[in-house]
């Protein structure tokens, strides 16, 4: 079967053949391969090789936000059927600490931990995959067009779950269920993480404010506004003015993953507030901060600055639950957020394509077979 990797030698990403898996245990389950998405990990993986190929082999399957369909279940397995569509979460336990013992390997406390298309373990860009039924979790078939954004959606689902609970803990009177009514959010950077960041804030009953360097007329500020929230052209404000501009800001979610915005952020954060870090930049260029105003404004507020990384299972449900939300509020807009879909056999332009008007970019492997 075909499947896009990175090669170890040549540090190239190329459709290369590979033999189909097979289910060798019973608790396991084997899908096929509708959709994959492709985000700035996968393209950082082209540009810069980053990435890293399983023990003892010469590529990596790159790929790792997928939607399947269930094509064959092993013997242990009852919540999944044939037919059934699913996910596969990224992230696979080191067995060693406690977090990975109890499934949360998305807090892995050694390190040890392999990710799927990411780090030594083999990712989705391909035909089929198996892998064992506690990483899977079920999308219902009126999901089935947007079901391929349930990692992206799980990342946010685990950024604000965890804002929301250190809130509670830590604030008289603030109850997790109930933080976000009517907090001023800030979302940084309207690429898929943000737009569902947004999605996920204003079904909480937050108030959404978006930043993004595009035009107003584009895209990205179009979803946003027709979600509910208000979009601010990040070119044309000083970050250091934002404090004074939107007042208290509650919650910070960035999703940029350009460090220097990142840190200057922070100053328009407000009494107690909490800010969730959630790109991941590559490179080392230095950033400059105002470091002595920025402390004394961190401590003297009580702010908390915190970064979050991957999802749990748990997280992925809840993401199914909000897209299912989503859809019942806001009908198809959800799928907006899927500009393009291309053939796997495209995957160059596809991981070439940055426009202003792109937001999540999918390669299509197979059609779910109620559509076929
Ligand atoms: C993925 C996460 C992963 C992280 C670090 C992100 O692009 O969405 O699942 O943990 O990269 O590798």
């Amino acid at each position: 079967m075909k499947a896009i990797s990175l090669l170890n030698e040549t540090r190239q990403v190329q459709l290369i053949d590979v033999p189909e898996p097979e289910i060798e245990r019973p608790n396991q389950l084997k899908l096929r391969i509708l959709e994959i998405g492709i985000c700035g990990t996968d393209r950082e993986q082209v540009e810069a090789g980053y990435g890293e190929a399983p023990a003892g082999t010469d590529h990596l399957v790159i790929g790792h936000e997928m939607l399947g369909e269930v094509v064959e279940v092993g013997k242990e397995v009852k919540s999944f059927r044939k037919g059934d569509y699913a996910v596969l979460t990224v992230r696979r336990g080191c067995g060693q600490c406690a977090a990975c013992q109890s499934n949360r390997s998305d807090m892995c406390m050694t390190g040890l931990f392999t990710e799927r298309g990411i780090k030594g373990r083999h990712g989705f860009e391909t035909e089929y995959v198996v892998d064992e039924q506690q990483y899977a979790v079920k999308v219902p078939a009126e999901l089935v067009q947007v079901g391929v954004l349930t990692e992206p959606m799980s990342v946010v689902e685990k950024a604000i779950e965890e804002a929301v609970a250190l809130q509670a803990a830590r604030i008289p009177q603030a109850k997790a269920a109930t933080w976000l009514i009517g907090k001023r959010t800030l979302v940084a950077g309207l690429g898929p993480i943000g737009l569902l960041a947004a999605i996920a804030l204003l079904l909480r009953g937050a108030e959404v404010i978006g930043l993004d360097i595009v035009d107003e007329g584009s895209k990205r500020p179009d979803i946003l506004r027709r979600l509910g929230g208000t979009y601010l052209d990040g070119r044309k404000v000083d970050t250091a003015t934002l404090d004074a501009r939107l007042g208290q800001v509650d919650f910070i979610l960035e999703a940029t993953g350009v460090a220097e915005l990142g840190f200057q952020l922070i100053d328009a954060l407000g009494v107690n507030g909490i800010y969730v870090m959630t790109g991941i930049p590559h490179g080392d260029r230095p950033v400059c901060i105002t470091g002595a105003e920025m402390m004394q404004q961190i401590v003297l507020k009580n702010q908390l600055i915190m970064g979050s990384v991957n999802a749990s299972t748990l997280h992925y449900a809840q993401a199914i639950e909000d897209m299912q939300k989503a859809k019942a509020k806001w009908g198809d807009l959800l799928n907006e957020i899927i500009t393009t879909r291309l053939p796997f056999q495209q995957y160059r332009e596809a991981l070439d394509l940055r426009s202003e008007n792109d937001i999540k970019t999918v390669l299509l492997w197979d059609k779910p077979s109620e559509q076929v």
